[in-house]
């Protein structure tokens, strides 16, 4: 079966990391038809090829004492460089613990871009004159994907992917499958309500039987009702104040 025609101009995405196996999953599921679709230009590439010692050598010991260890900014520079080549006109993304928080919104707005790239730090994360220095030259946005820590970009770099991907037009099947879920303007802010398919009893459990009425007014009224309980309930932070 043939996919869908390709975008005139495909969302380019870049990744770099020291493990580019992590990124593996990206050839699978939605992305992965997206990147055989021609809708998504993914390329994954290892900053080890741009250390150029006998080690092969990416981190060093921080400045200041502490532990763990720095990634050193020469081979970035030289990988990023690269894959940059004259453009200016791409996004580039460093998933850390330490930046703003990746959001719905984020997502949005990164799926508006021609191009993104992840710059995927291991260790206690890349020596920060990379990304000044790279501020002075085009948009960095560090971006963290919760209060949480990782053992480096990769994971959470998959994760911005997913959640962007499926936001390019042509990604989805279904056109309006990404504005009912939770989070999305559509949806007010709020988490989506519960939902349900056949059997209509399984385990002595019932389908809802305002979901089987037709009624549409009603279903879309019991579903708000879900909707605001839910998030009262998993997430008072997303309720509106007043
Ligand atoms: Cl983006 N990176 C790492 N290493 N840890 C994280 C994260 C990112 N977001 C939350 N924890």
């Amino acid at each position: 079966m043939s996919g869908p025609p390709p975008a005139a101009s495909p969302l380019r995405i870049d990744v770099v990391s020291i493990f580019p196996d992590y990124l593996a999953p990206l050839r699978l599921s939605l992305v992965g038809r997206a990147v055989s679709d021609g809708v998504i230009d993914l390329r994954v590439h290892d900053l080890r090829g741009y250390a150029h010692d006998r080690h092969r050598t990416v981190d060093d010991a921080p400045y200041g004492g502490g532990p763990g260890m720095v990634m050193k900014p020469e081979p970035w520079g030289e990988c990023l460089d690269d894959v940059l080549g004259a453009t200016r006109d791409a996004l580039l993304v460093i998933p850390t613990p330490s930046g703003t928080p990746f959001t719905q919104a984020q997502a949005a707005d990164l799926a508006q871009q021609r191009r993104l790239i992840f710059a995927c730090g291991r260790y206690e994360g890349i020596d920060q004159r990379v990304a000044d220095h790279y501020r002075t030259r085009l948009p960095v946005a560090e971006l963290s994907i919760g209060d949480y820590v990782l053992a480096g970009g990769e994971a959470a770099a998959l994760v911005m992917i997913e959640a962007v991907a499926r936001l390019v037009p042509g990604v989805l099947g279904n056109a309006d499958s990404a504005v009912q879920d939770s989070f999305a303007e559509g949806h007010g802010g709020l988490l989506e309500a519960p939902s349900y398919t056949r059997p209509p009893v399984w385990r002595g459990l019932a389908v809802p039987a305002v979901l089987q009425s037709g009624n549409h007014g009603a279903v879309a009224a019991w579903r708000a009702e879900q909707s605001q309980r839910r998030t009262a309930a998993n997430r008072p932070d997303l309720i509106p104040p007043g």
